[in-house]
């Protein structure tokens, strides 16, 4: 019967869901969280109130803000009994390795927010996750340095308390600049939702079943972690660091338009943008505001990556096929500018996609035509044959 379906690898023309929370233009280079531009939730906004607009459909009012964040920051903590689990990874284990597996395993902690038939537990569920993603995360990055665990400090917000529970090291007082606290918001704020990518699909596909929540978010993460998608900001920097001066661009945009080598430019190209990312730009403005504080004005890596972009800009090859600089390719910069090692890069943006994820799950729990998802496919295989005996093959 394979002749009665559309063959569409990659789902290029497929329309997965309905849904009623982010839009792409990908020819404009515009994205819209509920309606609202990107660059203007990234400017003025801050990641806790785009948490709400996501789930929630609107900006909060001062109140709303107020109630939701003392709900969030209700569930910072993780249960004691997990912070072992840390401790059973080798310490050279990748993060991302380990959040999957954490965040796999919250589902045996709380179990009333596993019953997805209480739309009052999804919520919960929710809130749970955005609130315990950081915990887990600095927890992971904090077990690969051999230095000790660090609770959460609720009185700080999202983005500081994360950098906190990262940075901060007993006996030694706490500081951070207001700036690079705002640069890991406005950095949360960009990756917070994207439609329908390979992870979000994942999540939903996961979901789908009846899956728990916190199993569909960690199969959410070990999407996210593959170099086409979100391991692409670690792929990123590694490329930059490689490249290393200059002069050295053009061998790697040769080897990027070789249809015979397996290099490609980290951090360009998408599958929805024909037009330059507009999380890029606010990206690479953070980036420069980064760097700027932190005293390294003339980063190496930073002028790699603008003549980088400058020359794939011009060339015919990335010209024809529209490809520009996404997400990717400057986040990698400023986080480590902001002191994080590679290996934590995809463990960030997963931190803050987990809204997006959630956000869509919940959207996709509560949807009357709501499916099991179950594509099929054009079967190539050997037609019916008879078993053979072994003695007689
Ligand atoms: C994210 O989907 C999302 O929304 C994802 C994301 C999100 O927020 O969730 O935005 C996050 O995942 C960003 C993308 C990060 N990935 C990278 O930076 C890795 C490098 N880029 C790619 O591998 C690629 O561009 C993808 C995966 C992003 C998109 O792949 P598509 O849509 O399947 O496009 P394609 O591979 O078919 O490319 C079309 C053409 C091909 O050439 P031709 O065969 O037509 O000659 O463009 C070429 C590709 O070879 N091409 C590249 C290239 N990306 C595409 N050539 C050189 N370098 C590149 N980076």
């Amino acid at each position: 019967d394979s002749g009665m379906f559309t063959f569409d690898p990659g789902y290029t023309s497929t329309a997965s869901c309905k849904s009623g929370i982010t839009y792409i233009d990908g020819d404009k280079g515009e994205l819209l969280y509920r309606g609202y531009p990107i660059d203007e939730l990234a400017e003025q906004g801050d990641f806790l109130e785009t948490c709400h607009l996501l789930l929630y459909g609107d900006l909060p009012t001062r109140e709303q803000y107020e109630d939701f964040e003392n709900r969030v920051t209700y569930h910072t903590m993780i249960h004691e009994q997990m912070s072992r689990f840390f401790t059973g990874f080798r310490r050279d284990a990748h993060p991302m390795a380990i959040m999957v597996g954490v965040v796999g395993a919250l589902a045996a902690f709380y179990h009333d927010s596993t019953d997805i038939s209480d739309p009052m537990q999804r919520d919960i569920a929710a809130l749970r996750m955005i609130a315990k993603m950081p915990t887990i995360a600095a927890m992971a990055y904090k077990y690969s340095i051999g230095q000790p665990f660090v609770y959460p400090r609720n009185e700080l917000n999202y983005a500081h308390n994360f950098l906190y529970m990262c940075f901060a090291v007993p006996c030694e007082e706490y500081k951070i600049d207001p700036v690079l606290a705002r640069a890991m918001d406005r950095i949360f704020i960009l990756h917070a939702d994207h439609e329908q990518n390979a992870s979000t699909s994942t999540v939903r596909l996961a979901g789908s079943s009846g899956a728990n929540p916190f199993a569909c978010i960690a199969s959410g993460i070990a999407c996210l972690w593959g170099p086409a998608h979100g391991g692409a900001n670690e792929a990123a920097l590694n490329m930059l660091q490689e490249i290393g001066t200059v002069d050295r661009i053009p061998e790697y945009i040769d080897r990027a338009k070789d249809k015979d080598d397996p290099f490609r430019l980290m951090g360009f190209g998408h599958r929805v943008y024909k037009n330059y990312d507009p999380r890029a730009k606010v990206m690479q403005k953070t980036a420069r505001e980064v760097l700027d504080l932190v005293g390294v004005q003339d980063d190496p890596l930073l002028q790699v990556a603008q003549e980088l972009e400058k020359i794939a800009l011009e060339d015919p090859y990335f010209v024809d096929r529209k490809l520009y600089p996404n997400i990717d390719f400057y986040s990698g910069i400023t986080l480590k500018a902001l002191g994080f090692p590679t290996s934590m890069f995809t463990v960030l943006f997963a931190i803050a996609r987990t809204v997006g994820w959630i956000a869509q799950w919940k959207e996709m729990i509560a949807d009357p035509d709501q499916k099991i998802g179950r594509p099929r496919q054009l079967y190539i295989g050997p037609a019916r044959r008879d078993y053979v005996p072994i003695q007689d093959r």
